[in-house]
């Protein structure tokens, strides 16, 4: 614990330097701003490791210097501790929600109690066994999110692809891949428009020690408008036959310490392959319509996937109205298949295929339309979502 980084940030001189002096005295490294904003800046520039502050921050919102933080990749995981003047259960609950990782009260007890946080958080954070970092690129921890969905034609790939452009759009300096993982033939490389010659199966060909996060960087298209790298899918039923599925688990190991977000299209193929990539991830995007039998079904998927033990909060349902208005309610699907429904896409008629078959993202090609907004503000959500989960 001896020598690690802390920021504080707290606008009241007395309790900062209060703080300050006495976390020195622990032989801590103390790192202070004296505004939200500015702590920002130092949080970013400097990466602590650990930010003790007081979300009664009169220049920035609680609420906003969490998200800023959550939503940044260099503080997304950085243990942050409220140290507060507010006791209200309100507050507090809004801070834990949003990622913060313990709060506690300016009191007479504070001190030991931050003692005791900071034990647990470096304690937590040593006992994980770390991995040598690369000198060239950080070794990343990316946040996995598979999308899948119980019956074909729900739009499991166009989502797949116009949510990791958003994703992209909103945080330009992370690293954004999507790999098509559908078999035996994969549809996401149509979508986006990328016709070249690495895909899945000449990725599984290669040796291991070749196929590294350098291969990935430098070899991975990024299609045209989209802004993220690709691997696409299978390009026939044949050479989906000659695939060595037993590297598909070493190559989204591979693209997860390469990258910041890893988005994989499992399609409907709940396959031995896509199982225990569904079980590693932090996020899982359920794709579903509102047709009985798509309920129904997905029903099932979800009642297996919870018997393989996979964590209902971890589920993202997204209602898609890819055919029309006709169908159950977002709330007669909901009790069906037992799950909240996050998010509902609305019916786009034929500019939705008109998009995919030009190859242009719909927040390009409908910039302004209901559907672009609500891909932005799924795509975040889905992104603090993960990071809440992968916070616990
Ligand atoms: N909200 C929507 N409004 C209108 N059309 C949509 C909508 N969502 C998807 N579609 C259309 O549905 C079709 C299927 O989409 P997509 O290929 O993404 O689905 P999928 O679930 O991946 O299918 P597959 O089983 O073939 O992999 C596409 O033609 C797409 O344009
Ligand atoms: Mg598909």
């Amino acid at each position: 614990m001896v020598g690690k980084a802390i920021l504080i940030v707290d606008d009241n001189p007395a309790s900062r330097n209060f703080l300050a002096s006495h976390l020195r005295g622990k032989q801590f490294k103390v790192l202070e701003a004296p505004t939200g904003k500015e702590g920002l800046i130092v949080a970013w520039r400097d990466a602590p490791d650990l930010i003790l502050f007081d979300p009664t921050l009169h220049d920035i919102s609680d609420q906003e210097f969490i998200q800023k933080l959550r939503n940044d990749p260099r503080t997304a995981a950085t243990p942050l501790v409220a140290l507060s003047t507010d006791p209200s259960p309100a507050r507090r609950d809004v801070c834990l929600h949003l990622g913060v990782n313990e709060y506690l009260v300016k009191s007479s007890r504070a001190i030991p109690m931050l003692e005791e946080s900071l034990t647990r958080l470096f304690d937590l954070e040593t006992s994980t066994p770390t991995i040598s970092k690369p000198v060239t690129e950080p070794q990343r921890n990316g946040l996995l999110m598979v999308f899948l969905s119980a019956k074909g034609g729900t739009g499991t790939s166009s989502l797949c692809a116009n949510l990791a452009m958003n994703i992209q759009q909103k945080q330009p300096e992370a690293r954004v891949v999507v790999a098509d993982l559908v078999l035996p033939i994969g549809s996401v490389g149509q979508i986006v428009g990328e016709k070249g010659n690495i895909n899945l199966v000449t990725v599984s060909d290669l040796p291991s020690d070749q196929t590294n996060a350098d291969y990935f960087h430098k070899n991975l298209p990024q299609p045209n408008l989209w802004l993220f790298q690709l691997l696409p899918g299978s390009p026939d039923p044949e050479q989906a036959n000659s695939l060595k599925g037993e590297r598909i688990g070493q190559i989204v190991d591979t693209l997860c310490s390469a990258y910041d977000f890893v988005l994989l299209d499992l399609g409907r193929s709940l396959s031995r392959i896509g199982l225990p990539l569904i079980q590693k991830a932090d996020l899982i995007i359920l794709i579903v319509s509102t047709d009985q039998s798509t309920i129904q079904l997905t029903k099932t998927i979800w009642d297996y996937l919870q018997a393989q033990g996979v964590d209902s909060q971890k589920i993202y349902a997204i209602l898609n109205r890819a055919v029309g208005l006709e169908g159950l309610t977002k709330s007669q699907a909901e009790e069906i298949i037992g799950l909240p429904i996050k998010t509902t896409l609305p019916y786009m008629g034929s500019n939705f295929a008109l998009a995919n078959n030009l190859n242009q993202p719909i927040t390009i090609k409908y910039a302004t339309d209901t559907a672009s907004i609500i891909f932005k503000s799924t795509a975040e959500d889905m992104v603090s979502l993960a990071r809440r989960l992968r916070a616990r």
